[in-house]
């Protein structure tokens, strides 16, 4: 019998054959090469991806525990197990996970290189929230902010290093165009009061000019103010997960691709022989 027609016999519900569709079918016996399918929401891509495990299994020998399977939530990616092992019983030993789980058991059988031990733990963003509030004095109105910025700043690949040179830039800017003030803060202040106070004066041409000017130079002071003062953030972040022996979801990512970059990828692309990501 052929794949597809086993697939519909034993995905049918007793009364109608569910066929696979032509795209469908396609997908799955592409199994050279990377393949990607780009299809909406609803469409069969996950029931494709099913199907295709088992027929990777089934039709070229591969074995379970050689396919790993890739999705962004947890019931995800139980689900697509699931389907798997009631059709096709010896798949149970396929490696279905999500992105984080699956880089975190990476780390943690690296530990001798990721320093990432066993006893590493999770820091969910709502926890990273009230710990940044509370063991860090971080205003409640700021938090979720930070942490935002600094998983988005680790998914892009972007450093405290970054941001300080950034923050350095500013400085000089600010300090060139307030050569001789010896405070910064005092010389913002002073602007504010000064900015404040225009209306009092007869609104010439050169005062609006002025204003602009001004204006300009304490938006500039405040930006300096909020960068720095986020990256003291992300420091004290930082510092208190490595304590307390915690990773976020953007750190196991990343170290999972900083360790490839140290160490090369051979040994990770060594433990599959193929991976699916749904
Ligand atoms: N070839 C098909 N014929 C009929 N129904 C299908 C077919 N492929 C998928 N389905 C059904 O369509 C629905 C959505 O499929 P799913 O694989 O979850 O889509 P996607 O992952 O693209 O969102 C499911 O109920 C699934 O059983
Ligand atoms: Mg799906």
């Amino acid at each position: 019998m052929d794949f597809f027609e086993w697939f519909a016999e034993r995905t049918s519900d007793g009364v109608n054959k569910r066929d696979l569709n032509d795209e469908q079918k396609k997908a799955i016996a592409a199994t050279k090469g990377a393949v990607l399918v780009a299809a909406g929401a609803g469409t069969g891509k996950t029931t494709m991806i099913t199907a295709k495990a088992a027929y990777l299994i089934k039709e070229e020998k591969l074995k379970p525990e050689r396919m790993v399977m890739l999705t962004f939530s947890h019931d995800a990616a139980n689900h697509m197990k699931e389907e798997i092992v009631k059709i096709l019983p010896e798949a149970r030993d396929i490696v279905a996970n999500t992105f984080h789980s699956f880089c975190f058991d990476f780390l943690k059988n690296h530990s001798d290189r990721t320093g990432i031990t066993e006893d590493f733990q999770v820091l969910a963003e709502a926890n990273a929230e009230f710990l940044m509030f509370k063991e860090l004095n971080i205003p409640a109105s700021r938090v979720s902010n930070y942490i935002n910025t600094v998983q988005r700043a680790k998914d892009l690949d972007i450093s405290q290093k970054d941001y300080e040179g950034y923050i350095s830039k500013l400085e000089s800017k600010l300090k060139e165009s307030l050569s001789g003030v010896s405070s910064l803060d005092e010389e913002a202040s002073r602007i504010k009061v000064k900015i404040n106070t225009m209306y009092l004066e007869p609104q010439t041409k050169s005062l609006k000019e002025e204003k602009k000017k001004l204006t300009a130079l304490l938006d500039l002071y405040e930006d300096l103010e909020k960068y720095t003062s986020f990256l003291k953030g992300w420091k004290g972040y930082e510092k208190l997960k490595s304590n307390k022996k915690m990773l976020d979801y953007a750190d196991m990512i990343k170290m999972v691709i900083d360790y490839c970059q140290a160490w090369g990828d051979d040994e990770l692309a060594d433990l599959y022989d193929y991976v699916i990501v749904d």
